[in-house]
C-alpha cells in the first residue's frame, strides 16, 4: 500500500493513476494523467474538452493501453490489456449512451455471458429475473427485468448498466457524462443510486461539464487542462469561479449576454401544425435578427416541432411558411435549399460521419448546397471550413483527422460549424452548449448572439434556463405537445418559464 500521510483517517484508495501517458501519433491525448479514487466517495474529473478525460477514463477501462504510468488497484500495480481485465479488477465504466442487446430481455442484459445456471445446467431465467430484481431492489429504481431492452430510455439503460457493474462486484463505478442525455427527474434518480453505491463504500468517478451536478453530488474534484493534472480540491473548500480559472486558464464569463440586434420581417411562420400523438397546434413565428428560445422539459415536443419544420418528420395538418412562401413538408432537401440549417440534439448520431475528416464533415452541407448551384470552389469550401472551426475553437489534430478521433464536445462543435458554414438565412439549434465546456460555451453564445446580429432568424431549443434567458428576445414554452405560454425578454424569469413548462393551463 502506499503511504501517505494525508490519508490518514482517510477510506482507502481504491483506484490511483498517476502522471499517465497516451498519444495517438503526433497527437498528445493525455501526457500527465492523474486521479486518485477512494472509497467510498463520489471524484468528480473535470476539465475543457478535449482535455483528456475521457482518454484517462479509457486506460482505467482497459479500453487503451498508456505509453507509461503508475496505475493502481488497491494499491497494487496493474496493467490492462482489455476491458475484460478491468472489470475483473472491479473497475466498471458507465458511457452517455450504453449498448445493450436489443433483443434481449434485461435480466440478459446484465447477466449475458455468465447466466446462473438452474439444475441440468440449464440457463434459468427465473433466477436470473429474480437476482435482477434484487439488484434494482438495492439501487432502489422500478424497472422490469422481463422486458426486451429494446425501447428502453437511455436512463433506464445506464440504470441496468450500473446494476450490472454491481453484480460484477465493482470496487470503482466510472461515469463519463452520464447526465448529457438525461432529464431532470432521470438525473435525480441517476444521482440517488450513486450515493446509495457510495455510502455502500464504492468509489465513483463521475464527469460532467455542469457545474451545479459536480458541485451537488461530488465530494472531490480534479480538474485536468491540456492532457495534464491541475488539482483536487474538496468541493466544500473551493468555489465554481476557481474550477473554471483552472480549467481555462483564465477568467472567463459563464454567459455571454445577447446583444441587441435589429429585429426584422418574418423569417418562419408556423401555423396550426399538428402531428397526432406528438403536437398540437402550433403556431410560431421567428424573425429575422431574432432568437426565440423553445423551452419546457425533455419530452415536451420541442425536437419533434423542429425536426418536423425543417421536414425531417411528417405532420398531419398546418403549414409552414419561409420569407412568406409555403414550404413543402417532409423534405429537408427543400429547407436546405430554401436557407435553413438545423444543428441536431444528438449530434454524434445524425449530424456526423464519423469516417470522414474533420474538414469533410464541416463542408458536407456546403458541398451539396455549391453542388446545387452548380459551382464547386474546393479551395473556397476549404477556408469555409477552416475559419469555422478556428472560431468554435475545435481542437483537431489537423483538419484530415478522422471526426472519430476528436473528443465528444470537439464533434458537438464540428457539427455546429457545419451548418454555420452554410451561412443559412434561418438556423434550428437544438440544446446549443450541451456537452460543450465553459469556456467554449459564451463563445458559442456570442456566436449565436453575432448570427442573429447579421440578421439571421434562430430558433433555440434548450433545456438549461439561464442559456433561455440570457439568450431569447422571446420564449415558447411548450408542455406535453402544446405551447402553454408565450413571454418576452421581460416576462421570461425562471418562474414564468418552469411553471409553464411543468403546471397545466387552466384551458386543457
Ligand atoms: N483515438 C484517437 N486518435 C487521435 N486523437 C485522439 C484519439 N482519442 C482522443 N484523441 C485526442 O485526444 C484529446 C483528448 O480527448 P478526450 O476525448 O480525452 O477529451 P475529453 O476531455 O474527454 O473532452 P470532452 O469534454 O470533449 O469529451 C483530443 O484532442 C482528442 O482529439
Ligand atoms: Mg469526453
Amino acid at each position: 500500500m502506499q503511504t501517505d500521510p494525508d490519508l490518514q483517517g482517510q477510506p482507502p484508495v481504491a483506484l490511483s493513476l498517476a502522471h499517465a501517458a497516451k498519444t495517438f501519433g503526433p497527437v498528445v491525448a493525455l501526457a500527465d494523467g492523474t486521479i486518485e479514487i477512494r472509497e467510498g466517495e463520489i471524484h468528480a474529473l473535470m476539465g475543457e474538452n478535449g482535455a483528456g478525460k475521457s482518454t484517462l477514463v479509457k486506460i482505467l477501462a482497459g479500453l487503451h493501453q498508456p505509453d507509461s504510468g503508475d496505475f493502481r488497484i488497491a494499491g497494487e500495480p496493474v496493467s490492462f490489456r482489455n476491458v475484460a481485465e478491468s472489470k475483473a479488477a472491479g473497475v466498471s465504466v458507465i458511457y452517455q449512451e450504453p449498448t445493450l442487446f436489443p433483443d434481449l430481455t434485461v435480466a440478459e442484459n446484465i447477466f449475458v455471458g455468465r447466466q446462473p445456471k438452474g439444475r441440468l445446467g440449464l440457463i434459468s431465467q427465473g433466477e436470473m429475473r429474480r437476482q435482477a430484481a434484487a439488484l434494482f431492489g438495492q439501487l432502489g429504481v422500478a424497472i422490469d427485468p422481463g422486458r426486451v431492452a429494446e425501447g428502453l430510455s437511455i436512463a433506464d439503460q445506464q440504470i441496468i448498466e450500473i446494476a450490472k457493474a454491481i453484480s460484477l462486484d465493482a470496487k470503482v463505478l466510472i461515469m463519463d457524462e452520464p447526465t448529457a442525455a438525461l432529464s431532470g427527474v432521470e438525473v435525480d434518480r441517476l444521482f440517488a443510486v450513486a450515493r446509495g453505491l457510495r455510502d455502500q463504500g464504492t468509489g465513483i468517478m463521475f464527469i460532467s461539464h455542469r457545474f451545479e451536478e459536480v458541485f451537488a453530488l461530488c465530494d472531490r474534484i480534479t480538474v485536468m487542462r491540456d492532457g495534464k493534472y491541475v488539482s483536487t480540491h474538496v468541493t466544500e473548500d473551493v468555489s465554481v469561479d476557481r474550477i473554471v480559472r483552472e480549467m481555462v486558464g483564465r477568467d472567463i464569463a459563464e454567459l455571454f449576454p445577447k446583444e441587441a440586434a435589429e429585429i426584422g420581417a418574418p423569417v418562419l411562420s408556423v401555423r396550426g401544425l399538428s402531428r397526432a400523438g406528438v403536437f398540437r397546434d402550433i403556431n410560431l413565428e421567428v424573425r429575422a435578427g431574432e432568437i426565440v428560445a423553445l423551452a419546457g422539459l425533455v419530452g415536451a415536443g420541442r425536437t419533434e416541432v423542429a425536426r418536423a419544420v425543417f421536414g425531417i418528420d411528417p405532420y398531419d395538418s398546418g403549414e409552414v411558411l419561409f420569407g412568406g412562401k409555403p414550404l413543402k413538408g417532409g423534405s429537408p432537401q427543400a429547407a436546405i435549399a430554401a436557407g435553413m440549417g438545423f444543428v441536431p440534439e444528438d449530434r454524434r448520431k445524425q449530424g456526423l460521419v464519423m469516417d470522414l475528416s474533420v474538414a469533410r464533415n464541416v463542408t458536407l452541407t456546403l458541398r451539396k448546397r455549391f453542388a446545387r448551384a452548380g459551382l464547386i470552389n474546393g479551395r473556397a469550401e476549404l477556408r469555409a471550413a477552416e475559419e469555422w472551426s478556428r472560431r468554435l475553437q475545435v481542437k483537431a489534430g489537423s483538419p484530415e483527422h478522422a471526426v472519430s478521433t476528436l473528443s465528444g464536445g470537439n464533434q458537438q462543435k464540428v457539427v455546429l460549424a457545419k451548418w454555420l458554414a452554410t451561412e443559412p438565412r434561418f438556423l434550428i439549434i437544438d440544446e446549443p452548449t450541451r456537452g460543450i465546456d465553459v469556456g467554449t460555451k459564451s463563445e458559442v453564445h456570442r456566436l449565436i448572439s453575432d448570427l442573429a446580429g447579421r440578421g439571421i432568424a434562430i430558433l433555440m431549443i434548450s433545456s438549461e434556463l439561464p442559456e433561455v434567458l440570457g439568450m431569447a428576445d422571446r420564449v415558447l414554452v411548450m408542455r406535453e405537445g402544446r405551447i402553454s405560454a408565450e413571454l418576452s425578454r421581460e416576462e421570461a424569469s425562471p418562474e414564468s418559464v418552469m411553471h409553464a413548462a411543468t403546471v397545466a393551463a387552466a384551458t386543457n
